[in-house]
């Protein structure tokens, strides 16, 4: 068993001896990158009609393997001889933007770290921050527009950048707000940036000085932190021991907190934006989801009655399948392994495909229908192989927000559905990017009208 990885003996690229793999090159220089970035779902369908669930591709400059289908994505996110590295995958991309981020950690440096943060999203943590949360859903709701068209992104990403600032930095940012608030979606957007040099005016000059100003910012509110009993997630994680009472030294906890931010922030507003047009396209289910809040009146439910809300769950899940956040999961393989009958060799880069898998018919009855019901016990669809599901991705890694997100989730849905009805153009048609993340590209202009 590995524990611990001479990360230097791997080269920054991944390996480009691929030849054995089914696959073509695709367009001279490029590859498939084109594909790739403007409809990663059809590429991928293609490559599988072609090739079958192991076939390599060329996408932004890196040689890789699909590795398609619920077995390949046990093996890989299992990993349960250790072959799969998340810190090659995630590194090229995040490394100067988000360091040290819990998801760009390997075996036992990752499951440390992960141990320590976990205390963070415990239910009496999560229950404080539902009437603060709450508060902010119902004050920012009331100010959006009724009876005309608005944008549903901007304003869902605005809110929850409030949210996010009372409940993973405790604080009211008050004049700091707006700087804040760019900053940190500077730096999210530097990490898809092509080109990572600091020439002024960039993207990723921007997202450099996000990330500056972020550290400053909580570097400042440290002190603080670490002798306030707050509930939030910073002053937790200040506060955060391992097995000897050891606490993580101040640039670990800033690295984990600035992380965090990014892993929530863009994911959850992806989430809401797909549930939003599901339940628009489908007033049926706004109706059935109303009739699980009915017993709440004006209130902010408390944490166990969100976690009753079934129906809510079901459409939680829904949109998640049919529009996961992210699409493709990437790792980088540590040494030679054999995954559905394939020599993957070392550090070749591979890429899952939640979006593919989501779509499979031989494990979701008429995939393409938005059918929330099939997540009930009685049909259980998810459940025909364990890793089918995978918004969320699976084994050591799984998504450390998971609950939190739903929670979240259903928090704005019983708020938001209980006062309001939401829809669409008749003949609307969605418009989206996937890569790096699921997110509307028109904004999703939708339509509030308060319920009569
Ligand atoms: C619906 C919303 C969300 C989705 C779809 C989502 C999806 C994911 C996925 C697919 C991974 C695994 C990536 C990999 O294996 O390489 C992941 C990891 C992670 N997520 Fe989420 N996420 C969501 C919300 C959140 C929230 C709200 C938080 C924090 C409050 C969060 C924190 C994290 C962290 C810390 C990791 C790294 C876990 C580890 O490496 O051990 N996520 N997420």
């Amino acid at each position: 068993m590995q524990q611990s990885i001479d990360y230097t003996q791997y080269s920054r690229q991944p390996t480009t001896n691929l030849n054995h793999i089914p696959g073509d090159k695709g367009l001279p220089v490029l590859g498939h990158t084109l594909e790739f970035l403007r409809d990663n779902h059809a590429l991928v369908n293609r490559g599988y009609a072609k090739y079958g669930l192991v076939y390599r591709r060329r996408v932004l400059f890196q040689n890789g393997i699909s590795l398609l289908g619920p077995d390949a994505n046990q093996q890989v996110l299992l990993d349960s001889e250790q072959c799969f590295s998340n810190y090659l995958a995630w590194n090229t991309v995040l490394e100067r933007i988000f360091p040290n981020g819990l998801m760009l950690k390997d075996f036992s440096d990752h499951r440390y770290h992960r141990r320590i943060l976990q205390s963070a999203f415990k239910k009496p943590a999560i229950e404080s921050y539902l009437q603060p949360m709450g508060q902010h859903i119902k004050e920012g709701v009331s100010h959006w527009p009724r009876n005309q068209t608005m944008p549903f992104l901007p304003a869902i990403k605005s809110l929850l950048l409030d949210i996010a600032a009372q409940t993973f930095l405790g604080v009211h940012l008050g004049d700091d707000a707006e700087a804040v608030n760019k900053a940190f979606v500077d730096a999210a957007d530097a990490s898809i940036a092509i080109i990572q040099r600091r020439i002024p005016g960039t993207r990723w000059a921007r997202g450099m000085a996000g990330r500056e100003l972020l550290e400053t910012f909580m570097r400042r509110q440290l002190p603080n932190k670490k002798v306030s009993d707050d509930l939030d997630f910073f002053a937790q994680i200040c506060r955060a021991q391992d097995e000897h009472g050891q606490q993580l030294d101040d640039q670990a906890v800033i690295d984990h907190i600035i992380f965090l931010l990014f892993a929530a922030h863009d994911t959850t507003t992806s989430t809401l934006c797909s549930v939003a047009y599901a339940l628009a396209k489908n007033p049926q289910w706004q109706e059935e989801l109303r009739a699980e809040y009915a017993a709440l009146g004006e209130r902010i439910p408390s944490y166990d009655e969100i976690s009753a809300m079934e129906k809510t769950g079901w459409v939680f899940r829904e949109a998640l399948r049919m529009y996961p956040p992210l699409p493709v999961i990437p790792r980088r393989c540590l040494r030679e392994t054999d995954v559905l009958g394939h020599r993957i060799p070392r550090n070749a880069g591979v890429a899952l495909s939640p979006l593919f898998t989501h779509y499979m018919n031989d494990y979701w009855d008429k995939p393409k229908q938005f059918d929330p019901e099939r997540f009930s016990t009685a049909r259980a669809e998810h459940k025909r192989h364990s890793y089918q599901f995978v918004p969320f991705g699976g084994g050591a890694h799984k998504c450390l927000g998971l609950n939190f997100a739903e929670i979240q989730v259903k928090l704005f849905l019983s708020l938001f559905l209980s006062k309001c009805e939401l829809s669409v153009a008749p003949d609307y048609q969605p418009k989206h990017t996937l890569i790096p993340l699921r997110m509307p590209t028109d904004g999703l202009p939708v339509t509030v009208q308060n319920r009569r």
